[in-house]
């Protein structure tokens, strides 16, 4: 049996603007998803997955690959999680045979279990595949180094999203870490301290296709809309040299939270619930807080020490989970 984990991400600087070629800084947090791979001996392949939560839906199935479990969820959610886990167990079968293993079409049992709420802008499908791609690989007597790891597991992601991912969240989960990342470019950011990040999660999540059509079509019908996406790629630029200092500036690097969210709330991309919760942040003491990954719903990502933040949050209406995080700097992680 071959076990590994994957962390999820939060994006600290970034999103949306990566999209027009601007950097992006998502971090890698200590919130995983698990996969357990075991042969079998006939050719089937049977997954487990117990208490994914699929955008507010918890969902536990049991089934072979292929089949679309019946559940109580809208299908095309599952069909996504389903289609992830075939492109994993692909992938590895790929690598499996490239490397020249006796049985690269073994069946397999896979076991899920996430502590990452899905399509709420944490990586959690990420998460999955890099941690499936790998355990599977290596059950079927192959290893993959972590590059070729993060390219594969980003194919899987490209293919289920209809062409739509990009790299940030596939190689943030596969290096951990602080990472940056800029069209195909993607590297770790050395030697990053400490980042006390603090969650809020709304329960629901933005429809990734739409927030960023929307971005784009302000973006072309306004200088001052393209003006705001350069200006958020000069927060990203001053933010990375923050984070390449000696010390972690963690005020510094909140009043740039905050003034990226301030962006992306002129672009459209937020929503009231996300502003309730960045606002709790500030107010309990966080260092800044600003919305994570496309937005429109979903999670809100803080810079807090203190025990302030992840408190008011709790109290927050329309809050429906919130968490500390810190970074995560192992990314993927050949054990649970
Ligand atoms: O919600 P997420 O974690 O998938 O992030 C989306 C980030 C965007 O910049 C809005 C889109 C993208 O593909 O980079």
């Amino acid at each position: 049996m071959t076990v590994a984990s994957a962390p999820g991400k939060v994006y600290l600087f970034g999103e949306h603007a990566v999209v027009y070629g601007e950097p992006a800084v998502p971090c890698a947090i200590e919130r995983r998803a698990r996969v357990t791979v075991e042969r079998r001996d006939d050719d089937r392949v049977r997954v487990d997955a117990d208490a994914l939560t699929l955008s507010g839906f918890t969902v536990a199935w049991g089934g072979d690959a292929g089949e679309t479990p019946e559940l109580d969820v809208p299908t095309t959610l599952v069909e996504a999680a389903m289609g992830y886990i075939d492109g994993a167990v692909a992938q590895a079968r790929d690598v499996a045979r490239e490397a020249g293993a006796t049985d690269p079409d073994a069946g397999l049992n896979i076991g899920i279990e996430s502590e990452i709420p899905l399509g709420a802008g944490l990586g959690s499908s990420a998460a999955v595949v890099v941690a499936a791609i790998d355990a599977a690989s290596r059950e079927l007597g192959a290893d993959l180094p972590r590059e070729a790891l993060a390219d594969r597991a980003y194919r899987v992601e490209h293919e289920v999203q209809d062409g739509q991912a990009s790299r940030a969240d596939t190689f943030c989960s596969t290096m951990g870490g602080a990472v940056r990342v800029q069209g195909d470019d993607c590297r770790r950011l050395a030697g990053v301290g400490n980042l006390p990040f603090v969650v809020g999660y709304d329960g629901s999540a933005g429809d990734t296709g739409e927030l960023v059509a929307g971005v784009r079509a302000l973006r072309e019908d306004h200088d001052f809309a393209a003006d705001t996406v350069a200006a958020i790629g000069d927060i990203v630029r001053e933010g990375e040299t923050l984070l390449r200092g000696q010390e972690t500036p963690l005020g510094e690097l909140g009043e740039l939270m905050d003034f990226n969210h301030g962006l992306l709330s002129a672009l459209g991309v937020s929503a009231r619930s996300l502003d309730a919760m960045v606002w709790a942040a500030r107010e309990s003491g966080a260092h800044g807080a600003k919305l994570t990954g496309a937005g429109g719903g979903g999670c809100i990502v803080a810079l807090d020490d203190s025990a302030g933040a992840r408190t008011a949050l709790d109290y927050t209406p329309g809050c429906e989970e919130a968490f500390r995080a810190e970074l995560d700097t192992d990314g993927v992680r050949r054990g649970p």
